[in-house]
C-alpha cells in the first residue's frame, strides 16, 4: 500500500471509533497525562481519586492476584473478586468426587466455611516510584553484557532495600524498553479463602468453543475474602486470622452500562509489544505464530479425539486442552488482524518517518542512524534460530507429556553425587510431587499418539542443523509402530507403578539406568538441542534488546511533547479506558455491545459438553426471576468496550464514570487479538461479565445474598 492510501486508511479507521483510546497508562501519572482526556469522556472523579500515594484511592482495592492475574476488593470485610478461570486452579484443589465444586459450585455459608489456599498471595500497591537513576549508576561507557549485568545488581539491592519484612515485597521492573525503572512496593497477604464459585458449566460457560470470541456468555466469576492478623495486617495462614479491611473497595453499580458509557478497566497486564520494528512483526506473524499454531493443531486434533471418545480421558485433558487452545486461538486472531492492519506496511511506513526524523540533525544521526540497519541484520540471523526454538519448544518443552517427566526428572537427578543427604531428599520429594501430578492426568495411549506426531514434525519441519544426530538417526530408521513399541512403550516413564518404584531405590544405579531409558535418552538428546539454541538464540536477543532500547529512546525523542505509553510489563498496575460500544467483525455483520440469559438459552444443549445449561438456571428463566437485576425483563450476561487489555487484565474491575463496579475484565474479542503488537480502534474490545449477572447468580441461582450485604450496592 503506498503511504497516501496508507494515512487515508488509518484516518478511516480513526474516524469509525473516535472513543476507543489505545495506551495502558501509568497511574501515578494520570494527571499528567490522562485525566482531561478521561474527564472529557465522562469520567466524573479525580486523578487522586485514581492512585494516591498518600490518601486512600482505587488502587487501593485493586490487586494482584496469585501470580498472573487482576483481583478487585468489593467489601469493608476484605470480600474480593476475580475470574472463574482465575480461581480455577482453588476451585479444583478442593473438588472430589464426593464434593465436586467444578461441577456443582461451591458457596460457604458462613465465614467458618470459607477454603484456605496454601500458596495463593494477593498483593496491595502500597507505591510506585521512578528509580531509573539508581538502576543506571555505574553503566555509564560498559559494554552492552556488563551494563546488563551492572543493572542487574543494582536493581537486586534496591528490591532487596525496599522489601523489608516477609509481607513487604518490592520489584523493579523497566518501562520503555529499559529506559526507565520503576520501583513497585507491595504488601503481599498469604491468607486468601475461596468464598464462592458459580458451577464450571457457567463459569465457564461456553469453553474453548467461546474463548476469545464474541458474543459471550461466560459467567467467568469467582469470589475470595482476604484474611489479616488481629492488627489488620497480613499473615500466613491461622484460624484466628480476622477478614482484612481494606483501605477502599469499589462500591458496585445496579445501573449497567450504555453505548458510549465511559469505562476504565484497573489492573496487571502481562505484556504487550507496540514498539516492535518491521522485522519484528514480520517474523511473528509469518513465522512464530504461524509455526505454533501448526505444531499445536496436531497435538490438539489427537487431544480432541481421545477426549471425545473418552468420558475419563475428557477430564484428565481438559486443563492442558484448554492452556493449548487458550495462545493457538489468539494467535490465529493475531495473524489476521495484523494482515488486515497491513501491520508491516504500517511499522515500515513508521520507521521512514523516524529515519527522516533522525536525518534532520547530526546528533541524532550520530545516535540513531545505526538503529534500524543493525536491527534489520540481527533479526535476519535470529529467524532460523527462534524458529529452532519454538519448534524444539512447542514439541519438546511442552510436547508431550512423558517427555515433560522425563525433563522433570533430568532436572531432579543432575548432579547427584554431589548434593548432600537434605538436598537429596528435597529432590526427591519433589520428583514424587511430580511423578504424581503426572500421572493423575496421563492417558498412555492420548500421549503415545502426540509423541509420534511432534517427534514426526519436528524431524520433518525443522533444518536438521537445529537437531541432534542421534535422535536423526533413530527418526530414520524407525517406523511409527517402532517409536510405539521400542521407544515410548518400553519406557518406565509411561508406567507409574515402575517411577514409584525407582524412585525409592534411587541411587546412582538407579540414575544410570534411567539415563539409558529409550524414552528419556530421547529427550535428553532434545532437551540438549533446546538449551543449546535457547542460549544461542539468547545472545543475539540480547544485543536486539539493547538497540530496541535505543529505538524506543529515539521514538520517544521523536515524540517530544507528545504522550505515549509504556508496553505492559510483566504485571505492573495500569490504567486503560475508553467507551461501551459495539463493533463490525466482518462484512454485513454488526455486534452489539451486550449480551442476555437468551443467549445462553439459545446456546444450550445438553450433548455438548461447553453448552450445558444447569437446570437452576433454566429454571430462572422460564420463571423470569431476575429480581433487580433485569432490564426491561432480559437479564444482563456480559458487555464489551474498546478499552486496551491484555492478558492479566483477567479478573480486573471495569468501572463507570462515578467510579463504580459494572463488569469484571475476562476477554477480549478475537478480531482484535492482535492490540498486543498494533491497536485498531476499530475492532479490538475487551470482553467484561455484567456485574448484575455477576449478583444475580450470587443472590438468585446460589442463594448465597448475604453476601450482597456487606457490599456497598448502588441503585
Ligand atoms: N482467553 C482468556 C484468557 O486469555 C480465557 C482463558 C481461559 N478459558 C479457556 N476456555 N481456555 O485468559
Ligand atoms: N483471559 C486473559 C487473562 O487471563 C485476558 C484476556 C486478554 O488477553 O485480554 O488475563
Amino acid at each position: 500500500m503506498n503511504k497516501r492510501l496508507l494515512s487515508l486508511a488509518l484516518l478511516v479507521c480513526l474516524s469509525v471509533s473516535a472513543w476507543a483510546k489505545e495506551g495502558m497508562w501509568i497511574p501515578s501519572l494520570l494527571e499528567k497525562y490522562n485525566i482531561e482526556e478521561m474527564q472529557e469522556m465522562g469520567f466524573k472523579l479525580t486523578a487522586e481519586d485514581i492512585y494516591s500515594v498518600n490518601n486512600n484511592s482505587m488502587k487501593d482495592a485493586v490487586v494482584l492476584f496469585g501470580r498472573g492475574c487482576t483481583g478487585e476488593m468489593v467489601s469493608d470485610q476484605g470480600l474480593l473478586f476475580t475470574n472463574h478461570h482465575c480461581g480455577y486452579g482453588q476451585i479444583q484443589s478442593h473438588s472430589s468426587l464426593e464434593n465436586d465444586y467444578l461441577t456443582d459450585g461451591f458457596w460457604a455459608k458462613s465465614r467458618s466455611e470459607e477454603l484456605p489456599n496454601p500458596g495463593l498471595e494477593v498483593r496491595f500497591l502500597e507505591r510506585m516510584d521512578d528509580v531509573s537513576d539508581k538502576v543506571f549508576e555505574g553503566t555509564d561507557g560498559l559494554s552492552v553484557e556488563a551494563a546488563d549485568a551492572k543493572i542487574k545488581t543494582n536493581v537486586a539491592k534496591l528490591q532487596k532495600e525496599f522489601s523489608t519484612d516477609e509481607f513487604t515485597e518490592a520489584v523493579v521492573k523497566p518501562l520503555f524498553k529499559g529506559n526507565q525503572y520503576f520501583i513497585y512496593v507491595y504488601k503481599v497477604f498469604k491468607d486468601v479463602r475461596l468464598v464462592g464459585a458459580p458451577p464450571s458449566a457457567m463459569g465457564k460457560f461456553g469453553g474453548d468453543t467461546d474463548n476469545w470470541m464474541w458474543p459471550r456468555h461466560t459467567g467467568d466469576f469467582s469470589v475470595f475474602r482476604v484474611y489479616a492478623n488481629s492488627d489488620n495486617e497480613p499473615a500466613e495462614y491461622s484460624e484466628d486470622n480476622v477478614p482484612y479491611q481494606p483501605k477502599a473497595h469499589f462500591p458496585v453499580s445496579l445501573n449497567g452500562v450504555q453505548p458510549e458509557d465511559f469505562v476504565m478497566v484497573f489492573g496487571f497486564p502481562g505484556s504487550t509489544d507496540e514498539y516492535l520494528p518491521s522485522y519484528a512483526v514480520d517474523l511473528l506473524m509469518n513465522q512464530t505464530d504461524p509455526d505454533r499454531v501448526d505444531i499445536r493443531t496436531t497435538k490438539l486434533n489427537i487431544m480432541k479425539q481421545h477426549m471425545d471418545a473418552e468420558a475419563k480421558v475428557r477430564i484428565q485433558y481438559s486443563a492442558k486442552y484448554a492452556s493449548t487452545s487458550n495462545g493457538w486461538k489468539k494467535w490465529q486472531g493475531e495473524i489476521k488482524g495484523l494482515k488486515r492492519l497491513n501491520a508491516i506496511d504500517v511499522k515500515q511506513s513508521f520507521e521512514k518517518d523516524f529515519t527522516d526524523w533522525l536525518n534532520k540533525s547530526d546528533n541524532t544521526k550520530e545516535q540513531y542512524s545505526e538503529v534500524l540497519p543493525q536491527l534489520k541484520d540481527l533479526y535476519s540471523q535470529l529467524k532460523p534460530k527462534l524458529k529452532a526454538y519454538y519448534y524444539l519448544m512447542e514439541t519438546w518443552y511442552y510436547g508431550t507429556d512423558a517427555m515433560r517427566l522425563a525433563n522433570t526428572i533430568h532436572r531432579g537427578t543432575a548432579n547427584w553425587d554431589s548434593k548432600s543427604d537434605e538436598e537429596k531428599k528435597a529432590a526427591k520429594d519433589e520428583m514424587y510431587k511430580a511423578i504424581e501430578a503426572h500421572f493423575k492426568d496421563y492417558d498412555r495411549s492420548t500421549d503415545e499418539d502426540v509423541f509420534v506426531a511432534l517427534t514426526r514434525k519436528l524431524n520433518s519441519d525443522l533444518d536438521a542443523s537445529y537437531l541432534p544426530e542421534d535422535f536423526k538417526s533413530i527418526m530414520a530408521k524407525s517406523t511409527d509402530e517402532h517409536l510405539r513399541a521400542k521407544i515410548y512403550r518400553k519406557s518406565l516413564l509411561t508406567d507409574k507403578g515402575k517411577m514409584i518404584v525407582w524412585l525409592g531405590n534411587i541411587d546412582d544405579k538407579a540414575i544410570a539406568k534411567i539415563n539409558k531409558d529409550p524414552l528419556m535418552s530421547f529427550s535428553n538428546s532434545l532437551s540438549d538441542a533446546f538449551y543449546s539454541v535457547r542460549s544461542d538464540y539468547s545472545a543475539t536477543n540480547l544485543q536486539i534488546k539493547d538497540l530496541e532500547k535505543k529505538y524506543m529512546a529515539g521514538i520517544m525523542a521523536m515524540k517530544e511533547g507528545e504522550r505515549i505509553y509504556p508496553d505492559a510489563n510483566n504485571l505492573t498496575m495500569r490504567v486503560a479506558y475508553g467507551k461501551v460500544e459495539g463493533y463490525q467483525p466482518r462484512d454485513g455483520v454488526d455486534y452489539k455491545h451486550y449480551t442476555t440469559l437468551n443467549g445462553i438459552i439459545e446456546k444450550d444443549n445438553p450433548e455438548i459438553y461447553d453448552y450445558n445449561v444447569p437446570q437452576r438456571l433454566r429454571d430462572l428463566y422460564n420463571e423470569k426471576d431476575y429480581g433487580q437485576y433485569a432490564v426491561d425483563g432480559e437479564l444482563p450476561v456480559a458487555f464489551i468496550a474498546s478499552i486496551h487489555t491484555t492478558g492479566g487484565n483477567s479478573g480486573s474491575p471495569a468501572i463507570n464514570a462515578n467510579g463504580e463496579l459494572v463488569g469484571i475484565n475476562f476477554d477480549r474479542c478475537w478480531e482484535g487479538t492482535m492490540s498486543d503488537i498494533m491497536f485498531d480502534p476499530d475492532r479490538c474490545r475487551n470482553i467484561m461479565v455484567d456485574v448484575r449477572y455477576v449478583l444475580f447468580v450470587i443472590d438468585k441461582f446460589a442463594g448465597a445474598g448475604y453476601l450482597l450485604d456487606e457490599m456497598t450496592i448502588k441503585k
